[in-house]
């Protein structure tokens, strides 16, 4: 059966952030393109420093099987088992530098983050997930892509309908079943600064 890993949590946060989980098993179904606008659109209005909105995706369905082919060729082994499943596979590129004068950003990849948060957010109100993954070969990218060297690959990312956790083999089938968990708060949460020992 198809998990739903929505998370527990202590405090009562709103439902959107509970039902967003990375899944490794996808259907068959594709995105359409709407959709797939709506979620491009929700990463735009993510804020950003000086509203630089460093963020660009480059996107392929499965259906475009030589454009699709070439973003999972940049994945690392670990993920190309599972990510040849998605009905979109994208890569989130970040510009290192702003405005016209193409001054360093300190921003870029943090803002590229959030944007990144703001997508995979509007996908779990729609009933679509994404799993980021960092787990791709750096060099193969920027080659495969011919990127300028101020745009700099951040992440890909996997999108499609949740799937069922038989279709998938180990180890990633005991993975897609695991409980989800997080710290607790008081690991990473500190009033008035951080403990003195
Ligand atoms: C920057 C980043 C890189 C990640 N890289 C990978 C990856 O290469 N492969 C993978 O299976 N998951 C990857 N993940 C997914 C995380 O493992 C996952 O978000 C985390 O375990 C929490 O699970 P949840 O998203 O279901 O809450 C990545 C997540 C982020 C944010």
């Amino acid at each position: 059966m198809s998990a739903h890993k929505h998370a527990q949590t202590h405090y009562p946060v709103v439902d959107l952030i509970k039902h967003r989980w990375s899944p490794r098993a996808f259907t068959s179904q594709p995105l359409n393109d709407d959709d797939l606008r709506t979620l491009f659109e929700a990463a735009a209005w993510a804020p950003s420093a000086m509203n630089e909105q460093p963020w660009r995706f480059i996107y392929a369905h499965r259906e475009q099987t030589e454009a699709f082919q070439k973003l999972w060729n940049c994945l690392l082994p670990g993920n190309q088992p599972w990510a040849r499943h998605a009905a979109v596979l994208v890569v989130v590129l970040a510009r290192k530098t702003m405005g016209a004068n193409d001054a360093p950003n300190r921003h870029y990849l943090h803002d590229t983050g959030l944007a990144t948060a703001n997508l995979l957010l509007q996908a779990a109100s729609m009933g679509i997930h994404g799993h980021v993954m960092g787990g791709f070969d750096m060099a193969k990218t920027q080659q495969a892509l011919h990127l300028p060297a101020d745009l700099e690959p951040a992440t890909f990312l996997a999108l499609g309908y949740v799937g069922e956790a038989e279709q998938l083999e180990e180890p990633f089938r005991s993975r897609e079943l695991a409980p989800r968990s997080r710290k607790p708060l008081s690991e990473f949460v500190f009033e008035n600064g951080l403990p003195t020992e």
